[in-house]
């Protein structure tokens, strides 16, 4: 089972879309399980579940329940969703005080190493335990960047953080993401940042409204849209995600 992470310290960059797509894509012919960790369920609501109530952060982190208790079936038959729950507003407190907290979603997620191909991890933003937990649970982090002058800075962030990682340390792959070229500054980063950087991925997400669209329609893009210049980024984007993670 391959780990995917939907990552970066700011929010409204484009994980959530990345994640859904990305999931979408990796389940055309690989069990693939989607776990929305972001309490305020973007990507559960795009792919239109719901979480099971009784099961909270609490239960999972103790160990009382399992990840396997709170799975969800989608209209696909091999991509399955943890719907976020409201109790993952609490995550960061439950790893606290959890034994080997860096380590626990990793722990967590081995009990589905069976029955999953690939796990993709809608992240929340930020910089915290449980970002630590997820990326060392994580064998690639995936890191939407916005294409002006500090997405350089929001990737070293990510790679700065990733360094000091005490044990497993996930391949970082950045792409352009909101990408508008008729601004000069979009079209000169898409040309300096994949040339500039070896963890940014030559793969541009362009600003589009179809991208909007998915909380419409409430499905991955390629559903509706499947030649669109976006559907066709996401795809290279998971060509990109498949090969760093050898599949
Ligand atoms: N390529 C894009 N073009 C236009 N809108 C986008 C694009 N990517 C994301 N969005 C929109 O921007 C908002 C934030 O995106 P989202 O994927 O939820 O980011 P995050 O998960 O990082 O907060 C959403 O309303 C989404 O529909
Ligand atoms: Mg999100």
């Amino acid at each position: 089972m391959k780990t995917v992470a939907a990552y970066s310290v700011k929010g409204g960059v484009g994980k959530t879309s990345a994640a859904v797509n990305l999931a979408w894509s990796s389940s055309r012919n690989l069990r693939t399980l989607l776990w929305d960790l972001d309490p305020q369920g973007g990507a559960t609501y795009l792919l239109q579940t719901k979480p099971k109530p009784k099961v909270d952060a609490h239960d999972l982190v103790s160990g009382k329940a399992q990840l396997a208790d709170v799975v969800r079936s989608t209209a696909d038959k091999r991509l399955d969703v943890i719907p976020a729950h409201d109790s993952y507003r609490t995550l960061d407190l439950e790893l606290d005080s959890a034994k080997d907290p860096e380590r626990r979603l990793e722990k967590m997620l081995a009990s589905l190493a069976k029955s999953y191909d690939v796990v993709i991890l809608d992240c929340p933003p930020g910089m915290s335990l449980l970002s630590e937990s997820i990326l060392t649970a994580a064998d690639v982090a995936v890191v939407p960047l916005l294409p002006s002058p500090l997405s350089m800075r929001s990737l070293e962030q990510v790679t700065t953080m990733v360094a000091a990682m005490k044990r497993r340390r996930p391949k970082i792959v950045g792409f352009l993401s909101m990408v508008d070229r008729r601004k000069t500054i979009h079209r000169e980063l898409v040309e300096s940042l994949p040339r500039d950087s070896e963890h940014v991925l030559p793969v541009v997400v362009p600003y589009s409204t179809l991208v909007e669209r998915m909380g419409v329609e409430r499905a991955p893009i390629a559903t509706f849209a499947a030649r669109s210049v976006a559907a066709l980024a996401y795809g290279e984007l998971w060509k990109g995600v498949s090969a760093a993670l050898s599949l």
